[in-house]
């Protein structure tokens, strides 16, 4: 069997971490790296990884119709893991357009691209295309509410990023139901960890917070509760204690030392 992966926006946060694991657990697969290099895209959460000969980076919008089609040509991926996209949802807000073309329409491009090659090419039965969306087109759901997200609660997107996402998984949905397309969507929560643009919650938590404790304009203890949590950040402050409530998530951090809060 052909084994070549197409993995679209893996120079940004959570895809390069993925190219990272995925290069370790199956190095007998060619990975394409398909990423348009936009402010959260950047190769150096590649090092490491930029030297393997069965790692190739191409430079490109996955709404660019014929670069996909070539790449689907040239490479012949049996499988699409689509991470592409505009994340930040105070950007969306400031300025949607663009969300509309990476998240939607390049996901139809990506979605109709993959269908054609796979159809023309007797595929359907090993391929797969995953598309990574996001819990919040679920919406949000008041902090005392007893309520919990499922797979068949109702989309109620709350912001430009979010129907965007909503937008590319009915997409995603309609071509599973509609050409009976080997389709997986995954809508995970918040991640964190290691080579996240800091313009997200966590990151720009400690980037602030550390600020202030260097410039001596804060305490130096930030507190909260949770499974996990970080401990003693190497090169803050000796004193600086961060402890976050994030539950699930990735435990390294360049520069940081991680420790197991014991569950509550
Ligand atoms: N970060 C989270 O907590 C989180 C949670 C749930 C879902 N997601 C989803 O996971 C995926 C990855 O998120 P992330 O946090 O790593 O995002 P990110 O912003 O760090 O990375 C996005 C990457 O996509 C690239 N990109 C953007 N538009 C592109 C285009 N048109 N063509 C090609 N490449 C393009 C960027 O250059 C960047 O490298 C996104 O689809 C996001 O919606 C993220």
């Amino acid at each position: 069997m052909n084994k070549t992966i197409l993995i679209t926006g893996g120079a940004g946060f959570i895809g390069s971490n993925f190219i990272h694991y995925f290069i370790k657990e199956h190095p007998d697969y060619e990975i394409i790296n398909l990423d348009k290099l936009t402010y959260a895209g950047n190769l150096e959460n590649l090092k490491g990884v930029d030297d393997n000969p069965n790692y190739h980076f191409v430079k490109g919008d996955i709404a660019n119709k014929e670069l996909v089609e070539y790449l689907f040509q040239t490479f012949e991926p049996v499988y699409v893991v689509n991470f592409a996209a505009e994340s930040h949802v105070d950007r969306s807000i400031e300025g949607p357009e663009v969300f509309i073309k990476s998240n939607v329409y390049g996901a139809q491009i990506l979605l109709d691209v993959a269908k054609e090659f796979w159809l023309k090419n007797n595929m359907f039965d090993s391929a797969r295309f995953l598309q990574i969306s996001t819990d919040e087109v679920y919406g949000s759901l008041p902090l005392e509410s007893s309520e919990k997200f499922t797979e068949d609660s109702l989309f109620k997107p709350n912001s430009p990023y979010s129907a965007s996402k909503a937008a590319a998984d009915l997409l995603a949905r309609a071509y599973y139901i509609t050409y009976n397309m080997p389709v997986l969507i995954t809508r995970s929560s918040n991640n964190f960890g290691p080579r996240q643009y800091p313009e997200k919650l966590i990151p720009l938590t400690i980037i602030t917070k550390k600020d202030f404790v260097e410039d001596g304009s804060a305490p130096a203890h930030v507190y909260a509760y949770g499974s996990y949590g970080l401990g003693m950040p190497v090169g803050f402050s000796s004193n600086f204690i961060c402890i976050f409530f994030i539950r699930l998530g990735v435990f390294f951090w360049p520069g940081l030392t991680f420790a197991r809060i014991k569950d509550n």
